[in-house]
């Protein structure tokens, strides 16, 4: 069915200008940008929204390298959007994503891994709201 799907190109993309090669990737497998906008996130934003993270070891890493500069969040519309999304940015680890994946071509370790993708249903609805209001999102 037609879903959608919150995406985060990542402080560690933009700062190498990669932000259209990887929309590209992510328009040729379908997926159309609904919403979108480049925003540098405050350290509340970023702590907020990993807080479920929030016990793990690598949180303070994670919190610094996504306030290190731009961020572009977006929403991804398509049929079976969520799912897509995550096979086309490949594993967490770039050292175990596929051949022709976007973290494959472009990134640079688990901590800066480029892209960010909603992993279920609820997930998505959660993270697009957190991002952007409904008038902002236009399908
Ligand atoms: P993401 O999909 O944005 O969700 C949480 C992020 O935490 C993940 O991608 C990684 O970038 C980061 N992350 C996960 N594990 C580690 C780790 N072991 N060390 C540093 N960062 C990590």
């Amino acid at each position: 069915s037609i879903e959608r799907t919150f995406s985060m190109i990542k402080p560690d993309a933009t700062r190498r200008n990669l932000t259209g090669a990887i929309i590209k990737i992510m328009e040729e497998a379908g997926l159309t940008v609904v919403a979108s906008k480049r925003v540098w996130m405050s350290r509340r934003e970023a702590e907020g929204f990993y807080a479920v993270h929030k016990e793990r070891p690598f949180f303070g890493e994670l919190v610094e390298s996504m306030t290190s500069g731009p961020t572009v969040v977006q929403v991804l519309q398509g049929e079976n959007a969520i799912a897509r999304n995550r096979e086309i940015m490949g594993a967490t680890n770039p050292a175990d994503a596929a051949e022709g994946t976007i973290r494959k071509e472009f990134a640079l370790s688990i901590g800066e891994n480029s892209v960010h993708g909603s992993d279920a249903p609820e997930t998505a609805a959660q993270e697009i709201a957190y991002w952007f209001s409904e008038t902002e999102v236009v399908g």
